[in-house]
């Protein structure tokens, strides 16, 4: 397993690799890997002859009050468990060498990006597209492995992937979650116990909302009050946001006719979590 810090090396090796006929499979991380970055990695190393991970904390994507240098960085068991995992190659940069001072141009995917977390986290989709622009510049993969956890960047990233023309088919992976429901997540290990306990509500929230919409329920506003009243049932957690939206387009879609994306979010403590679900 190959791990390189910068990006010439990386272009030039991802181009040797391409040079002899082989696909490529890019999974975009910022570290701190558990089993839900792993089932990215498994699909690609399914999909592709060669899988890339880049491991970066990608600063320009937090907002000045988040959580950028606390983010939970393990890089030698990360590159542990990529090598378990056969990985071929991690590209690890340093901020510098990704944003090299002086560097000023920005991918912006206009609309959709102020929509969901891109509403409550300013700028954060900006730089969610603009780290992802320069990997697929560098990596140049025939697959990106996105989660669907992250359902309102892998619809940034679709529509990016689109309007920018990346030649790549970008795939995205069903959320992993603990037994118990939770969604894994690098920022779970922020909560004391007592939070995680009072964090499975996102969960719930959504099996109740499966649940009345499986009975016949299609207006979105008596599917936000269902999740709304699980909430209520644990004030110590603080609602970002429930909405009922187009996947696509992460617009609000009134009465559900064909799929609808359910999308959550809430502080638990000072951790901000996602969670969502496809009716
Ligand atoms: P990060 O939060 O490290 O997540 C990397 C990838 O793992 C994302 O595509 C995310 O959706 C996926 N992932 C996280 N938890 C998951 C789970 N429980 N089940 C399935 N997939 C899961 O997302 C980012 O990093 C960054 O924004 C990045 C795309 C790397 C750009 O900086």
């Amino acid at each position: 397993m190959l791990i390189l810090k910068t990006a010439a090396e990386t272009q030039s090796a991802c181009a040797r690799l391409r040079g002899e006929g082989r696909t490529l499979g890019l999974v975009p991380t910022m570290g701190a890997l558990h089993e839900g970055h792993l089932s990215l990695v498994r699909a690609a190393r399914a999909a592709c002859d060669v899988v890339v991970v880049s491991i970066f904390v990608n600063p320009t994507q937090f907002g000045p009050n988040e959580d950028f240098s606390k983010y939970p960085r393990t890089f030698e068991n990360d590159c542990a468990l990529l090598e378990r995992e056969g990985v071929d190659l991690i590209f690890a940069p340093a901020v510098e060498e990704m944003y090299p001072a002086g560097a000023s141009t920005f991918v912006l995917v206009e609309g959709v990006s102020d929509r969901l977390d891109g509403a409550s986290r300013p700028g954060h989709f900006r730089g969610v597209a603009t780290v992802v622009s320069k990997l697929f510049h560098i990596v140049v993969p025939d697959k990106a492995f996105f989660g669907q956890k992250d359902a309102a960047q892998v619809a940034v990233l679709r529509k990016m992937v689109r309007d920018l023309n990346f030649p790549l088919q970008l795939v995205a992976c069903p959320i992993v979650r603990e037994a118990d429901g939770l969604a894994l997540s690098s920022r779970n290990r922020y909560l004391s116990e007592k939070e995680r306990e009072q964090a499975l509500v996102l969960h719930r929230a959504l099996r109740a909302v499966e649940e009345k919409a499986a009975s016949g329920e299609r207006v979105s506003s008596r599917l936000i009050e269902v999740a709304r009243g699980v909430f209520a049932k644990e004030p110590s957690v603080r609602v970002d946001y429930v909405a009922v939206v187009d996947p696509d387009t992460l617009e609000d879609v009134p009465d559900i006719r064909d799929s609808a994306l359910v999308a959550v979010a809430a502080f638990v403590g000072t951790t901000r979590l996602i969670d969502n679900v496809v009716l």
